[in-house]
C-alpha cells in the first residue's frame, strides 16, 4: 500500500472516531487536575479548610469525576483501575460481599471509600446558597452528612472484616450518594 493510501486510511479512521463521538463526558482537564491534587492532600491527612481556597479552580463536576469512569478521568477501582469507584460501591451495596472476597478485597475497598469520603467532604464546600427551581440546599447538607456517616461506618466495617456490616454500610452510602444525585445531578 502506498504511503498516501495509508495516510488516507488513517485520516478516515480518525474522522470516524470524531464523528461517532466517544461516550466519554468531557470534564475540564485543569479542574480535574486541581481536584485530584486536593483529594491527594485530603488523603494525606489535610483538612478541607486548608485547601478550601482551591474551590474556585475545580468544580463539583471535576471532583465527582474522580469517582467516575476511568475513561472520563476517574482514578478507577482495583489493581487494573478498569472500573469506577462509583460502580464498585454500587455493586457492593446491591450484592454485598462474601467473607472470602472481603478478605481479599478489603484493602482496595478501603482505598475506594477513602476517596469517596474525601471527594464528598470537599463537595460540601459547594453547598448552594439558596433554593433554586425546587432544589433545596438542605438536601445537599443532609446527604453530605449521611455520606460522611456512612463512609465512616463502612471504613470501620472493612477494618473489622465484617461482611454483614460492610453490606449495610455500603447500602447507606449508596443511598446518600443517590439522595443528592436525585435532586442535583
Ligand atoms: C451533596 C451532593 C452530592 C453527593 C452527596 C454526591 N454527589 Fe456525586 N454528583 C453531585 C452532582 C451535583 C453531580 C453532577 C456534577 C456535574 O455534572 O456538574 C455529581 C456527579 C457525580 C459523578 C459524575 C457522573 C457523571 O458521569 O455525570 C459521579 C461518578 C459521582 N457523582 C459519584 C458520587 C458518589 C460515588 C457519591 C457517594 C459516595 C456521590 N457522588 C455523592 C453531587 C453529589
Amino acid at each position: 500500500m502506498s504511503r498516501l493510501r495509508l495516510l488516507c486510511l488513517a485520516l478516515l479512521a480518525g474522522s470516524i472516531v470524531l464523528l461517532t463521538g466517544s461516550p466519554i463526558r468531557a470534564v475540564d482537564k485543569d479542574e480535574l487536575k486541581v481536584g485530584k491534587e486536593i483529594v491527594d492532600k485530603l488523603l494525606g491527612g489535610a483538612e478541607v479548610k486548608t485547601v478550601a481556597d482551591l474551590k474556585k479552580k475545580t468544580s463539583v463536576d471535576a471532583i465527582m469525576t474522580i469517582l467516575g469512569s476511568p475513561k472520563a478521568g476517574g482514578v478507577g477501582y482495583g489493581p487494573k483501575a478498569d472500573i469506577s469507584i462509583e460502580k464498585r460501591l454500587q455493586d457492593l451495596a446491591k450484592k454485598g460481599i462474601s467473607a472470602a472476597d472481603l478478605a481479599k478485597e478489603s484493602g482496595e475497598l478501603t482505598k475506594a471509600v477513602q476517596f469517596a469520603r474525601a471527594v464528598t467532604e470537599y463537595n460540601e464546600l459547594y453547598t448552594p446558597e439558596k433554593k433554586v427551581a425546587g432544589k433545596d440546599p438542605k438536601v445537599w447538607t443532609k446527604s453530605s452528612e449521611d455520606t460522611r456517616k456512612a463512609s465512616a461506618d463502612l471504613l470501620e466495617a472493612l477494618k473489622g472484616k465484617d461482611e454483614k456490616k460492610v453490606h449495610a454500610a455500603a447500602k447507606s452510602l449508596d443511598a446518600a450518594c443517590n439522595a443528592c444525585h436525585t435532586v442535583f445531578k
